[in-house]
């Protein structure tokens, strides 16, 4: 059979299957979303974040791109954690990235890749900002594994910087912001137990917005 067509008889078992153990789901589902949590993820197809979580639709609020980026003038990004933090109220959100990630992977070549150029860039000066202790991991993957972890905590950073966030954790005290890494060699996720609190203060000196 077509793999296209199969989508949707694999959408009607799921929807039987839904129904089956909670003849209500649906009627759950379409009466609204509060989920405690905002997913900045790749969008590699290997790492569905619902699923490595083990959370059902309703409790996530996800954003995926390539390398789990927060670019500064991102309006995609940028909306979904205003909507998530501000309107949804989550109360976590997680930068999580993962280990062989192509994006990062290219962006540790010189390879001229188009359009995806500047998005790549901005991998690059996370490189160029941890230069020293990158340059200093003789192996190439273990180099490369070191980047995927730096590259989260420089996103997570970025979110921290946000007035949204700012304001938010002020405020009510969260959203905290944490930065993972999933291992696809064994599926498990890794805290990287990032600094919030610290990083936040440490900001502030800087990005402190008068409120
Ligand atoms: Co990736």
């Amino acid at each position: 059979m077509d793999r296209y067509r199969e989508l949707f008889e694999n959408n009607k078992k799921w929807v039987e299957s839904k129904q089956e153990h909670d003849p209500d789901y649906f009627l759950r589902l379409a009466a609204g979303q509060s989920p405690d949590f905002l997913y900045i993820g790749c969008a590699d197809s290997r790492v569905p974040a619902n699923e490595i979580m083990g959370l059902e639709p309703g409790e996530v609020f996800v954003h995926r791109n390539v390398a789990n980026l927060v670019v500064n003038t991102d309006l995609n990004v940028h909306s979904v954690i205003e909507y998530a933090v501000e309107h949804l109220g989550v109360k976590h959100v997680i930068v999580c990235g993962h280990y062989g990630c192509g994006g990062v992977a290219a962006a540790m070549t010189h390879k001229d890749l188009g359009l995806l150029n500047p998005w790549l860039r901005e991998i690059r000066d996370v490189y160029r900002l941890h230069r020293k202790e990158l340059d200093a991991i003789e192996d190439e993957v273990a180099r490369g594994k070191r980047l995927v972890e730096l590259n989260v905590q420089e996103q997570c950073i970025r979110v921290i910087k946000t007035a949204v966030v700012q304001k938010a954790y002020l405020r009510k005290g969260y959203p905290k912001v944490h930065g993972w890494v999933f291992d696809l060699h064994d599926g498990l996720l890794k805290d990287l137990e990032i600094p919030f609190d610290e990083i936040l203060e440490k900001i502030r000196e800087i990005y402190r917005l008068e409120v």
